[in-house]
């Protein structure tokens, strides 16, 4: 196990939720599909997500609010962006991906691989690049940080950017006022650490999946796409429009592509699997077209 996480952390700490897929159940509560709704067949959807499973999701953001700061989110960019902990060909990162198997509760969902594979096949379905379609079979990479130790809450959750005031607009807000940066000078102005209008790339997101899959396909897919990856958990802006001062006209126009994206991660699990005996040549061809034989980790 490597983790880059200084402090030792008790279990309850480590693992508030069940399995990953909590978090996605939840936010799935939050932004549930237009079109199931309409067709009121959502009763289906939500049938993992009952009251205790809401207290460990309050429980996971409480621990996700309270330490990321802009220090945390450093020393995780030093720990992980020179990505050598692991190099493996792209089809065995997608077999250590699936390691994060879900014991608790073994039969309600598909392998993370599956979800994957679902939400670029749904995209694929829909004519869109073929880019796009790598994004959708690759955006959730970045969890293999669960396998090298790190807390749940610095794997998944809502990402938001660090060094600045926490916008209200992000899920359970009041959970900010355990974060040390929240009464830090330096960092609970709006704008804090950052000049306005800086554009986002210029600023630390909260660590986790998103932040570390974008560092680790920077120079492989084109800039839509890299958008994707890394803002797909940023709901507060996608959805709700928060930091607005902080966006450059860059940001303000690949927001659409994030936009565009984030129904396909949401909406598209399905309890059928794929065939993936007739979808593999394809698959195959995609990843060799735009990736390296390996992956750096
Ligand atoms: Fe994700
Ligand atoms: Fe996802």
């Amino acid at each position: 196990m490597v983790s880059a996480t200084s402090t030792p952390m008790a279990i309850d700490e480590i693992a508030p939720l069940h399995n990953l897929d909590e978090w996605e159940d939840d936010v799935l509560k939050r932004y549930p599909d237009p079109s199931s709704i309409a067709k009121e067949k959502s009763t289906e959807a939500y049938r993992n997500y009952e009251e205790p499973a809401r207290d460990t999701v309050r429980e996971f953001y409480r621990l996700n609010h309270k330490y990321q700061t802009y220090e945390f989110v450093s020393g995780k960019r030093d720990g992980f962006l020179k990505f050598d902990k692991k190099e493996m060909p792209v089809w065995d990162a997608f077999q250590f991906l699936n390691q994060l198997v879900d014991d608790s509760d073994p039969d309600t969902d598909l392998d993370q691989f599956q979800h994957l594979l679902q939400t670029s096949e749904a995209i694929r379905r829909d004519g869109h690049p073929d880019w796009m379609v790598l994004v959708g079979l690759i955006h959730d990479m970045g969890k293999v940080l669960c396998l090298f130790g790190e807390p749940q809450w610095a794997v998944v959750g809502d990402t938001f950017p660090v060094g600045c005031a926490y916008s209200d607009r992000i899920v359970y807000p009041e959970y900010f006022e355990f974060n040390p940066d929240n009464n830090d000078n330096r960092y609970n102005s709006p704008n804090g650490v950052y000049e306005p209008g800086c554009g986002l790339r210029n600023v630390h997101m909260s660590w986790g999946h998103d932040e570390y899959v974008y560092q680790m396909m920077k120079d492989y897919i084109p800039e839509p796409g890299l958008y994707m990856l890394r803002y797909h958990s940023f709901y507060s802006w996608h959805r709700e429009g928060a930091y607005e001062h902080l966006l450059d006209d860059h940001d303000r126009e690949m927001l659409k592509w994030v936009t565009l994206f984030n129904p396909y991660d949401l909406y598209s699990k399905n309890p059928t699997p794929p065939n993936w005996n007739e979808l593999k040549p394809y698959y195959e061809a995609l990843l060799k077209k735009y990736l390296p034989a390996t992956l750096k980790f």
